[in-house]
């Protein structure tokens, strides 16, 4: 079988939260596409496959972005000066709306595809805009890609510019049922997943019936949480039933529980939010770079961590302007020092087990058994060698400090090898 095989090398993985398990020069089993587990030496019983030989490079499980837009890669790192809902108005409609044309989302889907290839990234979940043509495309491009998503055709029916907003909560939802009918079963690799843009945006009414769009597929849903200061006043106003902002998910009755649920952000979100969260099961996909970019603040992720809620992280193109989930890892890092320094000095700040976690099996776990090399995990890897001219230095260094520096230093340079459900890709 061409998805059975064994790579070798230096494995490093995520047991827990807090626990990396790194086994040097180890053996590192694929059966049909999934882990058969970690061994010091090789079972008789593996001793037919293939044996791929990755020498001192690193085999790490593919990483996960929990929280990207696709539209938005063209203008990364564009208008970084701006805060969320200017920036919105400013750089984001305007550039979503091109993608009406089928031939600009072509173009610009493609750059968007080959790059996330290349990256260390696996997985993703996917915002595309409120057009099914595009958003069809875009779908065929990564499955063609061979990595792992979920992708959404996104839905905005009010406040929004009249060149970006569906008509009504009626034309959303039919343009929504039939972009699902041509997509849902036709990939090997790529599914739908509800995405209402975020609360502003979008109706009572259409809330509503994308519920029942969620029950009648058994749907999947991601969409935006308590980002910023302004947005969650504008949400106070608009919905003056809603205790807090995820309430008004949660009175849709998409937030969690029998919707499988992804929340961007979560910074400002107050205890009761948190706690129904936890309750319902609902992702984080904490963004840092896009935080930091958009001036939205700085989220208590170890805190929520240390809750025992369900978190991975996001690049959130084009709020972050890089596609590397190493790179969330170490902004995530960084973002929890100037919240335990400036905001709470008993949030302790993440460890690089933290952040790996988050990365790989926090956000994997979105799609199902992803992220780890436990057995019968879905076989994803990406092999890196850190011996490359980029990431020189004169110490001698043991495999977990290798790994940190992989995190901080690595660029796409570095990757030998990336696997996906047992196919390797690069
Ligand atoms: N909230 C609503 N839309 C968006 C978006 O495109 N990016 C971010 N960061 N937040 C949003
Ligand atoms: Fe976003």
């Amino acid at each position: 079988m061409n998805n059975s095989f064994v790579l070798k090398g230096n494995i490093c993985h995520s047991k827990n939260p807090n626990t990396l398990e790194i086994i040097e020069n180890g053996f590192l089993v694929c059966e049909d596409g999934f882990s058969k587990g970690i061994f010091f030496k090789l079972p008789e019983i593996y001793s037919n496959l293939r044996l791929i030989d990755h020498k001192q490079n690193l085999i790490l499980p593919g990483l996960t972005d929990l929280h990207i837009h696709a539209p938005q890669y063209s203008f990364r790192a564009l208008s970084m000066d701006l805060e969320l809902l200017d920036w919105l108005e400013t750089n984001t409609f305007p550039e979503e709306a091109k993608y009406q044309n089928i031939d600009y989302a072509e173009k610009a889907y493609s750059i968007f595809t080959d790059d996330l290839k290349k990256s260390p990234n696996t997985r993703a979940c996917i915002f595309a805009t409120i057009h099914n043509e595009a958003t069809k495309y875009l779908m065929k491009l990564l499955e063609d890609s061979g990595l792992v998503t979920m992708v959404g055709k996104v839905n905005m029916d009010r406040n929004s510019p009249e060149y970006l907003c569906e008509k009504n909560p009626e034309t959303s939802i039919n343009h929504t049922e039939k972009w699902l009918s041509e997509t849902i079963g036709k990939f090997k690799n790529t599914y739908p997943i509800l995405t209402p843009r975020f609360i502003p945006t979008c109706s009572d009414e259409l809330m509503k019936n994308l519920k029942d769009l969620q029950i009648k597929f058994d749907l999947p849903m991601q969409s935006h949480l308590s980002e910023n200061p302004s947005e969650i006043k504008w949400v106070s106003e608009l919905c003056p039933k809603s205790a807090f902002y995820g309430d008004a998910y949660n009175q849709a009755g998409l937030f969690g529980g029998d919707c499988k649920t992804i929340m961007a952000h979560c910074v400002w979100s107050p205890e009761e939010e948190i706690d129904l969260m936890r309750k319902n099961g609902v992702f984080i996909a904490h963004c840092p770079q896009s935080n930091t970019n958009l001036s939205s603040g700085i989220a208590p992720v170890s805190k929520s961590l240390d809750k025992g809620l369900k978190i991975g992280l996001g690049s959130d193109v084009a709020g972050g302007s890089q596609l590397s989930v190493f790179r969330a890892m170490s902004d995530a890092i960084q973002a929890s020092k100037l919240y335990w320094r400036l905001i709470d000095e008993s949030a302790k700040p993440l460890t690089i087990e933290n952040a790996f976690y988050m990365g790989t099996a926090g956000g994997g776990e979105f799609f199902g058994k992803v992220g780890k090399f436990d057995e019968g995990y879905e076989f994803d890897a990406v092999v890196i060698d850190d011996s490359l001219e980029n990431m020189r230095t004169t110490l001698d260094l043991n495999i977990k400090q290798r790994l940190e520096r992989i995190i901080y230093l690595s660029d796409d340079r570095n990757i030998n090898a990336k696997y996906v459900r047992g196919a390797r890709i690069l």
